[in-house]
């Protein structure tokens, strides 16, 4: 259990925003959450109050909300982001690429250049910035804009950390893999669409559709942030479900053709003859999670029965 922590967590009308408000708001927080809309205020247990991440008045409006009815502001959880484009590059405008860039990560910037003066003045805060698994990688193909924002968003934030440290402010990243949240819908097309990527573009699209829809719960992001908000120490990094964890590793671990082919073969693989409608086959193992986590553990479950016997053998032999 906590204590009166204020924790301010922005995009809290859907997805992983609301469950963690939701789960913050359990354990003891007082928790404001954002909407650019919202309309249940107080109906999850926390406040939701109006912000668009993207306005340096609506932020300061919000703020001064916040600071009106409380005094202080221990926690920023800069969580409000969408999707945009699935397409080539080729096909994007620079519009479009800078409307995701306004959320992702000027938001993000804005937010947390206007709490900042308060946490210093009130000795000390914490910041945890909602990145992605695309923060360490690119992928899906042609998501190569989203993976853009992540990345922008993890320099920054590795960076701020040196700078906030002497003034008691903890900076953290979270780097979820896929959960099952409505942020699909933010998928957005192309600007000018070229029928040479048509196929493949679509396909990558589809299959990241699907593996949002079969994504986890968003409970186990809103626990791990729970946990850094409690950690003495916390860190610069935390990556949250199986699928995240095996791309980021691979990628630290192996040569980077490796992690290309395996990206191409999954998400582009076959595009142009054989349009893929659902998750399945091998792509069922790795895109499903629920599939690939009870895999993983009956992976370790028949390791770990295969250890058991392998000693009880050499016990008995020795005999
Ligand atoms: N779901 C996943 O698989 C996944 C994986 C990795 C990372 N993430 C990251 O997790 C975060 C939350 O995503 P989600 O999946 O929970 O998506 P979601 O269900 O679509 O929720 C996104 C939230 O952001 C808010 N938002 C969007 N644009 C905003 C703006 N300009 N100003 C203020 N609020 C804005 C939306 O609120 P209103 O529309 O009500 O304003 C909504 O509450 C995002 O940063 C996303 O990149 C998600």
């Amino acid at each position: 259990m906590s204590s009166n922590k204020v924790v301010l967590i922005t995009g809290a009308s859907s997805g992983i925003g609301l469950v963690t408000a939701r789960y913050l708001a359990q354990q003891g927080y007082r928790v404001f959450g954002t909407s650019r809309r919202p309309t249940q205020a107080e109906a999850n247990g926390f406040t939701l109050l109006p912000l668009d991440v993207r306005s340096a008045e609506s932020i300061q409006a919000c703020l001064q909300t916040i600071i009106a009815q409380t005094g202080r502001l221990d926690v920023l959880i800069n969580n409000a982001g969408f999707i945009g484009p699935g397409a080539a590059s080729e096909e994007l405008s620079v519009t479009q690429v800078k409307a995701l860039f306004e959320t992702n990560f000027f938001g993000v910037i804005q937010m947390i250049n206007a709490v900042l003066p308060l946490m210093r003045q009130q000795g000390g805060g914490q910041i945890i910035n909602l990145s992605s698994a695309a923060g360490r990688l690119t992928t899906p193909p042609f998501f190569g804009v989203y993976a853009a924002s992540k990345h922008a968003l993890e320099g920054y934030t590795e960076g701020l950390r040196y700078e906030v440290q002497p003034f008691n402010i903890r900076v953290s990243l979270v780097e979820p893999g896929y959960f099952k949240t409505s942020i699909a819908q933010t998928i957005e097309t192309p600007d000018r669409a070229l029928e040479v990527y048509q196929a493949r573009r679509e396909q990558a699209a589809t299959l990241d559709r699907l593996s949002i829809q079969a994504g986890r719960d968003p409970i186990d992001v809103a626990q791990t942030i729970a946990q850094i908000m409690r950690g003495r120490l916390p860190r610069l990094r935390y990556v949250v479900g199986l699928d995240a964890q095996v791309m980021i590793t691979a990628k630290r671990l192996l040569p980077f053709a490796f992690v290309e082919k395996y990206i191409t073969w999954l998400f582009l693989h076959d595009a142009e003859r054989r349009p893929v409608t659902s998750l399945s086959g091998l792509r069922h193992l790795f895109l499903n999670s629920r599939v690939a986590d009870a895999a993983w553990r009956q992976a370790w479950l028949a390791l770990a029965l295969g250890a058991g016997v392998t000693l009880i053998f050499k016990l008995w032999r020795k005999k």
